[in-house]
């Protein structure tokens, strides 16, 4: 079985990685990533000298280059995590995550189409169902629930998504399709929510909440998430969408309020800035699909993933006070200098 695996040296991607390794010996991971800001090889270093694993270096978009990785590898299987993935930056410039998003993923279609393939995965996101209000918590995403996006992310996640089951309905290609909640956990990217105010609180830096902080996020730890896309592409039925996530919405405030706990920071770090433009008030999954098709259930408990999570940030200071150290801070100035 060869898989590869687009956007691995990302954060959700390298967690996939690590786990198809581990669990099946005998599987050929190749993990195509272009390296954006977002990709770091050093994340990759646990499994670079695994013979069973390669790396190269390479945009999902260069259909070149993809057909060539094609005809060298025939995999079995692809899963696309290769993405730009960060609300905020889609707001100030959203052509990369049209193109990237979307074309990229077409790209890949078509050489899934060209050289034949068992399946291709699609990671996607609860944001294609847009926000949910928070004074109705009996309301859930259900894999039927509308498109309705927000953000220019959010629409060409969509936007993917319906290509991908155009796909699947107009030339038989072998799709799933999985969509998932807020993740968390090592290898996050510090631009994120939890390891930005992880970051910022051990250097003593305002923590900077958006709003009035009381937006809810659906948060499972990346592990459980790496699993369920597993059990997808070994058990889930082709053309399906699965929605990804564990019943455990936290409100940004009171995650920030524990970051603080845990760290021995004081609260008076927080700061309230100015909102995100479309900020989605609450994400919400119900999982019933999934649990009842596949069999899955999240395995971490949020109290025991965000203690595991801090402890990463704690022993791993290097990986990411060398990001934040670079052109991370022109990022940082830029969006929260004048906020
Ligand atoms: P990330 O930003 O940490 O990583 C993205 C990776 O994709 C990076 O390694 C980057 O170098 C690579 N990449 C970007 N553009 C590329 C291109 N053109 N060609 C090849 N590689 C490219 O993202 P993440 O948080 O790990 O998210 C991975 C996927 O999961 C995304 O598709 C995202 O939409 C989806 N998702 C994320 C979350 C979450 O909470 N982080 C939740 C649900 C779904
Ligand atoms: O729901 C899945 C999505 O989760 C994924 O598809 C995206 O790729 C991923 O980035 C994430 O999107 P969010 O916008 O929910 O994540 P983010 O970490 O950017 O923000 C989480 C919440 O915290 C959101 O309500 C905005 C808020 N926030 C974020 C940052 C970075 C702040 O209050 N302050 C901040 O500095």
């Amino acid at each position: 079985m060869t898989i590869i695996v687009t956007g691995g040296a990302g954060f959700i991607g390298s967690n996939f990685i690590f786990h198809m390794l581990g669990k099946y010996p005998d599987y050929r991971i190749v993990c195509l990533d272009k390296l954006t800001y977002a990709g770091n090889l050093s994340t990759l270093a646990p499994v670079m000298d695994n013979p069973n694993f390669r790396f190269v270096k390479l945009d999902i978009c260069d259909r070149e280059g993809v057909y060539g990785l094609f005809e060298e590898e025939h995999p079995d299987m692809v899963v696309n995590f290769a993405a730009e993935s960060h609300v905020d930056r889609s707001i100030e410039n959203p052509e990369v995550f049209l193109q990237t998003n979307i074309l990229g993923t077409q790209v890949l279609m078509d050489a899934c189409r060209k050289f034949g393939i068992q399946r291709y995965h699609q990671v996607s996101t609860d944001e294609v169902y847009g926000d949910l209000p928070l004074d109705r918590p009996d309301l859930f995403f259900t894999e039927e629930t509308p498109i309705h996006t927000s953000s220019p992310y959010s629409s060409s996640k969509a936007g993917a998504d319906l290509l991908v089951l155009a796909y699947y309905r107009t030339y038989g290609l072998p799709v799933t399709v999985s969509r998932c909640s807020n993740n968390y956990g090592p290898y996050h990217f510090p631009e994120k929510l939890i390891p930005l105010m992880i970051a910022n609180a051990l250097n003593d830096k305002p923590l900077p909440v958006y709003g009035k902080g009381e937006n809810v996020r659906d948060w499972l730890y990346v592990e459980d998430h790496c699993k369920a896309i597993d059990l997808i592409l070994h058990k889930g039925r082709v053309g399906e969408v699965y929605n990804i996530g564990g019943h455990n919405e936290m409100r940004n405030i009171d995650i920030v309020k524990i970051i603080c706990k845990a760290l021995g920071k004081p609260e008076s770090l927080i700061t309230f800035v100015t909102d995100r433009k479309g900020h989605d008030m609450r994400y919400a999954i119900d999982p019933t699909k999934i649990h009842n098709e596949l069999g899955w259930l999240p395995e971490t408990k949020f109290a025991d993933g965000i203690q595991k999570t801090i402890q990463w940030y704690l022993n791993n200071r290097e990986w990411w006070e060398t990001i934040i150290s670079g052109e991370y801070q022109n990022y940082y100035e830029k969006m929260y200098g004048n906020r």
